[in-house]
């Protein structure tokens, strides 16, 4: 049998239409995580190409195979939309906002996840190894396991992997367990998140678990052994590095400033705009920090970066909505002619802008209410090579594990919020460089490549353990 030996399976190609109809590789946190291993690899990577009805012949960008997925909008409506960011990506998030259950988005799920099942086994090679991502394939696991048994498979769960207490309200908590146990390596962001995988294991399989290993029953009758650990993801810190040194985004940086009207600092948010990122929160501690004149809108203004997402689903529309709202509302309460509290912008921007965005911020504020890591915490640090800046960070993101030398904020408690922008505002200069130089050296040590060489070395171990038997 011919084939790729790699397969990376994800939700969406890595890559994005151009306005001439081309391809061109896209900036994604996971794309941009995986370029490099698939560059070296020479893989195929199977996933959907982003828009509904779109049937394309596989292709090939950087070196690697590309094999589409066509979703028809009824598929992206139900599985996209609907279960995966409906309904897991609520759920997974601690239910900050309620997850819909719905039985049919459940069907489009399976129904999906067997055609990505599908592209997947067709494209490896006999004894390829094959890196599925994310919570929009969790049953892929099992599903290729069962179609291909010669295959080494690796699952990814880039998101929170939530305590049992939330988790066991899934209806299909048992299946979903089932579709990850089919990996050989299940690798999370945080420790918290595998062990709130083994425990929902053991509560709905009672399976033996022992240090980060899971006995699963094997098709033979014998069992076999699942590894479920955390591999925190990281960026490409080169990349980011060589970017912030180039003297076009330096001198860019100092335009940004000038153009808010030079204020003494500048504060940063840049999310997807998602309920799950905190930017309520965020602008709230900011509006009471102005209305009590501890913050005023002549010293300091707030550079909003909310990029669209999923603006089809409502959850989506009713956030952009209030942001706005709030946005508008405090703009219109401290606006000067000259100065702005807020500048807010519904847009994405290429990685220069946004490291030019980095350069010219004093502090950098990610106040998720929860979140799988936050790569944006990871790309500021790494953009700093000036050691200066702050990091404002919740304790609720996966990044908050490894930068503990950022200011943690608990998001959900204003008043610390804000006195977590005021000391991050008048911190002197000394401090930052304290802080930012441990920040900076936790991120270069362990970046993109580490971490899928890690994941990549635990599935070698896997597969070599599986041939021995
Ligand atoms: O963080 C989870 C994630 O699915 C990423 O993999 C992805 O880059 C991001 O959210 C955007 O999501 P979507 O593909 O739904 O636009």
């Amino acid at each position: 049998m011919s084939g790729a030996s790699f397969v990376v399976v994800a939700n969406r190609l890595p890559v994005d239409r151009d306005a001439d109809g081309g391809w061109r590789r896209s900036p994604g946190g996971l794309v941009s995580a995986l370029a490099p291993v698939m560059r070296k690899a020479e893989g195929a990577w199977v996933g959907w190409p982003g828009q509904p009805d779109l049937e394309l012949d596989p292709f090939e960008i950087d070196g690697t195979d590309l094999i589409p997925v066509t979703l028809s909008a009824e598929d992206v409506e139900l599985y996209y939309e609907g279960f995966s960011n409906d309904t897991i990506w609520p759920l997974y998030h601690d239910v900050i906002a309620a997850p819909s259950y719905r039985r049919l988005w459940w069907d489009a799920y399976v129904r999906v996840n067997r055609r990505f099942t599908e592209a997947a086994a067709e494209a490896a090679g006999e004894g390829a190894t094959v890196w599925v991502q994310d919570y929009q394939l969790q049953l892929v696991p099992a599903m290729l396991r069962e179609l291909r048994p010669d295959l080494v498979i690796g699952y990814f769960h880039h998101i929170p992997f939530p305590a049992y207490g939330l988790y066991s309200q899934l209806p299909w908590r048992r299946q979903v367990l089932e579709g990850l146990l089919g990996a050989d390596v299940i690798g999370f962001q945080r420790k918290a998140d595998a062990s709130n995988f083994a425990q929902a294991v053991r509560r709905l399989f009672r399976y033996e678990t022992k240090a980060s290993g899971i006995r699963v029953p094997d098709t033979d009758g014998g069992t076999r052994l699942a590894l479920a650990k955390a591999f925190p993801i990281s960026i490409d810190v080169a990349g980011y590095e060589e970017t912030a040194a180039s003297d076009d985004v330096r001198a860019r940086a100092k335009e940004i400033r000038e153009g808010l009207g030079s204020p003494k600092k500048v504060l940063l948010g840049v999310d997807r705009l998602d309920y799950t990122k905190g930017i309520l929160h965020r602008l709230r501690a900011f509006e009471e920090l102005l209305a009590e004149g501890r913050l005023s809108v002549e010293e300091v203004t707030l550079v909003q970066v909310a990029s669209p997402s999923r603006e089809r689903v409502d959850t989506y529309m009713q956030l952009r909505d209030e942001i706005e709202l709030t946005v508008g509302r405090i703009d219109g309460d401290h606006d000067t002619v000259g100065h702005t509290a807020i500048r807010y912008l519904h847009q994405a921007f290429p990685r220069e802008e946004m490291a030019a965005l980095y350069l010219a911020a004093d502090v950098m504020l990610v106040t998720a209410l929860r979140d799988g890591m936050n790569l944006v915490a990871k790309e500021y640090v790494a953009s700093r090579l000036d050691n200066r800046g702050v990091l404002v960070l919740s304790e609720f993101a996966g990044a908050h594990d490894e930068l503990g030398s950022a200011v943690t904020v608990n998001p959900h408690d204003i008043e610390g919020v804000k006195d977590a922008i005021m000391r991050a505002v008048e911190m002197k200069p000394g401090e930052q460089g304290r802080r930012m130089r441990a920040l900076r050296k936790k991120v270069r040590d362990h970046d993109v490549e580490d971490w899928s060489q890690d994941f990549l070395s635990a599935l070698a171990v896997a597969r070599d353990r599986a041939q021995a038997k």
